[in-house]
């Protein structure tokens, strides 16, 4: 037995007919070596290449988001923003906050009409949507824990923007359904405007984006928030709209937060504080849930599901009074997820009857479904572990290519609560606490996570999702701990979702029909979703076999060392 966890074993399902020259790989099961899990087969290689090259797990982490953001366009960026949460083989915690921030020029009413009414398609799409841009901020921020220099790093984003890589059946589809965006955004056709439909083997190739990321190669964080990057940022907002100033980038900074830490049934669970709500909500979550011994059900069973639903609502109601930058709010997270106040919070759930969310807030409308963001679990020999979670907000975020420098700027403005009580494109809903200010980081959902147990790390877990991030890695915290599921079991499993508003659980199309109807008789309401989220997840056993399984929702891939 022990002989055989000495082998790599690839229990790999090969989707090669989708490409001309790459594979995706579901799941590997090693012992003692790197991994990189991320929305992309050739990103995953990218960060599995550093770590052959003597690299550890945070040169992996910034080598995989340079190449997402070449090879993943919808979400991967350096236009957007990210939080990465970090455990170091010596026992050090860290988070970084490259969070997008609200230009200097942002005002709480800046997506009002004159009657007051929210423009959502202004916070969504183009110019206006974009906030000052974290994500090459934050590959400097990491390169203090990095072995390689930045040079290295960057170089297979270069060759794959340069070059160019032949596009998956999925990229092609999004890429043509979004053509008549890109254009209406952009001034002038970018790289992914193709004369012809886009095909499965096709080859995109961004010269303008490897010329950004040569500059950011040759100059530092000056390539990006300086010099002619800059300047073409400021000449593309200029087109339209768009307040992002030379000063904006020039002033932007990553924050180093400590991270959120809590215990779960023996574990230690390492996750994001705010700006983002994810760690907070994945606390409130579990540890609502425990007051009712979740270890005896089953996975999606009737009696799992409402107990977990119960507690989402409950924490997202809290999420939209409560949370927001905590350089501009009180940071309230202490008494959040304090045994007494959960204690309390859950006095008003009944085993026989939904909660009806009203009694927390008044109901409204339904939001759109989206599956944007992108993450990346990585761990390496060394025993470092990583978890990111990065976008660009909507898919390819604003739909601004910034001419000449060939990347998508993001939409993040939408996820500030552009006016109280009207719901972002994620359905989410927020107040004072979430409202448009200048330098002003938006709440996120984002929830990068680590689970460490006897202070080694044990799950490595992320996803994106928007508003359904925290929700997915609440799941999966479960079906690992409490319902000791495998990786694949948990990862691949239909998900449900309850976001308080509106008052129902989405369930993705595959969901057992006997719970639905189970709890429809206690009056749970259902909405059923093309999918939820795209989860990336590496465990790591008492003996140091290390399994990573990229989601089946996607062209998520693992690689190893
Ligand atoms: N833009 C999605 C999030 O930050 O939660």
């Amino acid at each position: 037995m022990k002989k055989y966890l000495l082998f790599v074993l690839l229990v790999a399902q090969c989707f090669s007919a989708q490409f001309t020259d790459i594979n995706v790989v579901k799941e590997i099961r090693t012992h003692r070596k790197g991994m990189v899990v991320s929305a992309h087969p050739l990103a995953s290689e990218a960060g599995a290449k550093i770590l052959r090259a003597g690299g550890n797990a945070f040169d992996a982490a910034v080598a995989t988001q340079y190449a997402l953001a070449v090879v993943y366009p919808q979400a991967g960026n350096i236009g957007g923003g990210g939080f990465l949460v970090g455990v170091k083989n010596n026992g050090e915690k860290f988070t970084l906050d490259y969070r997008e921030t609200a230009p200097s020029k942002a005002t709480s009413n800046m997506y009002l009409d004159k009657t007051g009414k929210a423009d959502t398609d202004l916070s969504q799409n183009g110019r206006l949507a974009v906030g000052v841009p974290g994500s090459v901020a934050g590959f400097y921020a990491t390169l203090k824990h990095c072995k390689l220099p930045m040079s290295q790093l960057i170089q297979p984003a270069i060759d794959l923007a340069e070059k160019g890589f032949s596009i998956t059946s999925r990229e092609a589809k999004l890429l043509n359904t979004h053509k008549e965006d890109f254009l209406k955004h952009s001034i002038i056709a970018s790289a992914f405007v193709s004369t012809d439909q886009w095909k499965a083997g096709d080859l995109l190739v961004q010269k303008d984006l490897a010329a950004t990321l040569k500059r950011i190669q040759k100059d530092g964080m000056n390539g990006f928030y300086g010099g002619e990057t800059a300047a073409m940022i400021v000449a593309e907002m200029r087109k339209g709209n768009g307040i992002i100033t030379l000063d904006d980038l020039k002033n932007y900074k990553v924050v180093e937060r400590k991270p959120l830490l809590f215990q779960y049934k023996g574990n230690d669970i390492v996750s994001m504080p705010l700006p983002s709500s994810g760690g907070v909500l994945l606390a409130q979550m579990l540890k609502m849930s425990s007051f009712e011994n979740l270890e005896k059900y089953q996975q999606n069973s009737a009696k799992a599901v409402q107990i977990m639903v119960e507690a989402e609502r409950r924490a997202f109601a809290d999420r939209a009074e409560f949370m927001g930058d905590p350089a501009f709010i009180e940071d309230k997270t202490a008494m959040l997820i304090s045994d007494e106040y959960l204690k309390n919070r859950w006095k008003s759930y009944r085993p026989d009857l939904a909660t009806p969310s009203s009694q927390l807030g008044k109901i409204i409308k339904q939001p759109k479904e989206s599956t944007e963001t992108t993450h990346i679990s990585i761990l390496d020999k060394e025993g470092n572990a990583v978890s990111i979670t990065t976008t660009l907000n909507g898919l390819y975020g604003s739909k601004v290519v910034v001419a000449g420098a060939g990347f998508f700027l993001n939409n993040e403005m939408d996820d500030f609560s552009i006016k109280p009580g009207v719901p972002n494109m994620f359905g989410a809903v927020g107040g004072e606490a979430n409202k448009i200010e200048p330098g002003k980081r938006m709440l996120s959902s984002m929830t990068p996570t680590i689970i460490l147990k006897n202070g080694k790390p044990f799950i490595i877990v992320g996803t994106p999702g928007g508003t359904t991030i925290p929700t997915s890695v609440y799941q999966s915290v479960v079906d690992i701990v409490d319902f000791k599921l495998t990786p694949n079991m948990t990862v691949n499993a239909p998900k449900f979702h309850h976001q308080w508003l509106p008052d129902a659980i989405s369930v993705e199309k595959n969901f057992p029909e006997n719970t639905i109807a189970e709890l429809e008789k206690l009056n749970y309401r259902f909405d059923r979703i093309s999918q939820i989220g795209r989860t990336e997840m590496i465990a790591i056993d008492e003996n140091g076999v290390v399994t990573g399984v990229a989601d089946g929702r996607g062209d998520d891939s693992v690689a190893s060392e």
